[in-house]
């Protein structure tokens, strides 16, 4: 158990604070066992644990809805599950599935439901929000989503001067950015070449600046999303956007409404921007940002992929739902991948999880992952409010294979932390050039070296020197998972991003923390709002902050020439 963990202390839940009747964490019977457990399997290699049950690759694997996990070569035994799935039932897990997808509010800090299922639901299925079904609400969406898709696609939209478009341009940050260029990126190959698409998220003017410099603002479209819309990156960069667009159309202001489209749950701020709200497409405040790719903010998506391939991504996140929602959880691919996790970060004190995905077209997906786990589930407090005395959500990082095989591999394999990896590889090419089994070999390679290492016997029998040996031998009995699928498919991404969020919430009700806020953004947005005057301030302003941060901003406000 990680040293920081052991010394928290946790604090009482408050008086007027919402209740669970799940007992803290460490008063579970689950968690006594696991320590015990700990204790006997920490110093196990994996290569006595495959010595000893053969079918142990064959065994501890699962496959669901098209999607294979391999996860024997992880430090546990068949005690650690059952040990981990008692602890999954005794933390309430089944109820909390249940209430998510009857709508209950549990989202407690914010006193919202979560309900990013229903946005993936078929025609036709029954989503209660407070009595209300949402699920007409989402295809009406998607319905007018595809309509405008369609124009958009076929140049039946045209620019104010009667162009049509070709340069789509996504303005949004967090979940109103990530899930889009992520998603853009992984379906690539599925896109309308003839349109350009890019995404704009960083108030950095420079973002802007790049996105745009080649583009003609005639045949330009921007997608301003943003649930809140008043979030301070997008509405400057949507702001730069209408005065670029202004500026090439001699200040016509009706070319707004050719060139400007908003995906929001705020209509006052979108009609308030001057963006016609005929032209909104709308989601509702049940849809976390970071849970919101496939909702409207999708829109980007479903312009570059067309509405039937995103119908089909839909079609992929609701078959994982269902998985998620009836299968056992000895069978279940989202809680297993959870448990195993809570396992590294609770017991063996792994504070980060390496995502490799084997497939260029997922570049982005570690970035979007960051957001998904570390936004939900980097939390202090249980949902009673009362301080965690254990390790909650770890950090999330990594880049595609074989890219990263000749950078930070290295520690993975022979630093001193321990690092459990996610393998994702899919076994057919999109451009089948003759290279997939190099690349998948190298999956293969690296989780097999990972886990079983090289010993100094090893290294001695192929003739090193002596003093060479501890440089050359590999420990192994690194821990990874190995999530394989047929091709990267839009469903298939769906399927994969929908893993990812349900493990998520496993981890979360595990940790008895509230998945769906995010505080923690609050105080340095606050905090930017009250220094953006003072370093724009003509006169020199009176100081409040600390005396790095004063400092810090005389500087800057001396090196731009302001004083
Ligand atoms: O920074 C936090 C956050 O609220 C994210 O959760 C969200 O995805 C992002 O900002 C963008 O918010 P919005 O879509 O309201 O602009």
């Amino acid at each position: 158990m990680a040293v920081a963990s052991s010394q928290r202390k946790r604090t009482a839940p408050l008086a007027n604070a919402p209740t669970t009747n799940v007992p803290p964490l460490r008063q579970r019977r689950a968690w006594a066992l696991l320590e015990k457990h700990y204790q006997k399997l920490k110093g196990v290699h994996l290569r006595q644990l495959f010595s000893e049950d053969p079918e142990r690759g064959e065994r501890l694997t699962v496959e669901a809805v098209g999607l294979y996990l391999d996860y024997s070569k992880n430090r546990i035994t068949d005690e650690t599950l059952q040990l981990l799935l008692q602890l999954a039932e005794e933390s309430g897990l089944r109820d909390r599935i249940d209430a998510m997808f009857r709508g209950d509010k549990i989202n407690v800090s914010e006193n919202r439901s979560v309900l990013h299922v229903a946005l993936r639901a078929p025609r036709g299925a029954v989503i209660l929000h407070d009595g209300r079904n949402v699920v007409p609400d989402v295809h009406a969406v998607l319905d007018r989503m595809a309509d405008f898709s369609n124009r958009v696609r076929t140049g039946d939209w045209k620019g104010q001067t009667g162009k049509r478009i070709r340069n789509v341009i996504n303005i949004g940050i967090g979940g109103s950015d990530l899930g889009p260029v992520m998603a853009y990126e992984a379906l690539k190959h599925y896109s309308d070449r003839a349109v350009t698409f890019r995404f704009v998220s960083n108030v950095d003017g420079t973002d802007f600046a790049e996105a745009v410099r080649d583009l003609d603002p005639a045949e330009t479209l921007f997608i301003v999303s943003s649930k809140t819309f008043t979030t301070l990156e997008t509405m400057t960069n949507a702001r730069t956007a209408r005065e670029w667009l202004l500026g090439a159309m001699k200040g016509e202001h009706g070319a707004i409404a050719r060139h400007f489209v908003a995906v929001s749950t705020n209509a006052t701020e979108v009609a308030k921007f001057g963006i016609d709200t005929a032209n909104m497409f709308g989601f509702w405040d049940w849809v976390g940002g970071r849970y919101s790719m496939d909702s409207a903010i999708g829109l980007s998506t479903m312009i570059a992929i067309g509405p039937d391939n995103f119908r089909a991504m839909l079609g992929g996140f609701h078959e994982m739902d269902e998985h998620f929602r009836t299968a056992p959880f000895d069978r279940n691919l989202p809680v297993l991948m959870g448990l195993i996790g809570v396992w590294y970060n609770d017991w063996f004190g792994a504070q980060t999880v390496a995502v490799l995905p084997y497939e260029q077209y997922l570049k982005r997906f570690p970035a979007y992952l960051q957001q998904l786990t570390m936004e939900s589930n980097g939390k202090h407090v249980t949902l009673e409010g009362a301080q965690v005395d254990y390790d909650t959500g770890p950090i999330y990082w990594g880049e595609p294979g074989t890219n990263g095989q000749h950078s930070f591999y290295q520690l993975i394999h022979q630093g001193t932390r321990l690092i459990p990896c996610d393998f994702i590889a899919f076994a057919k090419p999109l451009n089948p050039l003759g290279h997939h089994d190099t690349l998948i070999a190298n999956v293969f390679a690296q989780t097999e070296a990972l886990a079983f290492g090289k010993t100094a016997e090893q290294v001695e029998a192929e003739g090193t020197p002596d003093w060479l040996v501890p440089h050359r031998l590999f420990e192994g009995n690194r821990p990874s998972n190995t999530i394989m699928l047929d091709a990267l498919t839009p469903a298939a991404l769906g399927k994969l991003v929908a893993l990812y969020e349900h493990s998520v919430f496993t981890q979360g009700t595990i940790w008895q923390i509230d998945s769906f806020d995010q505080w923690g953004v609050e105080l340095g947005k606050a905090l930017a709002q009250r220094i953006i005057p003072e370093l724009e301030s003509a006169t020199e302003p009176k100081l409040e902050h600390d005396s790095s941060t004063n400092t810090l901003i005389r500087r800057y406000r001396k090196l731009k020439g302001a004083v």
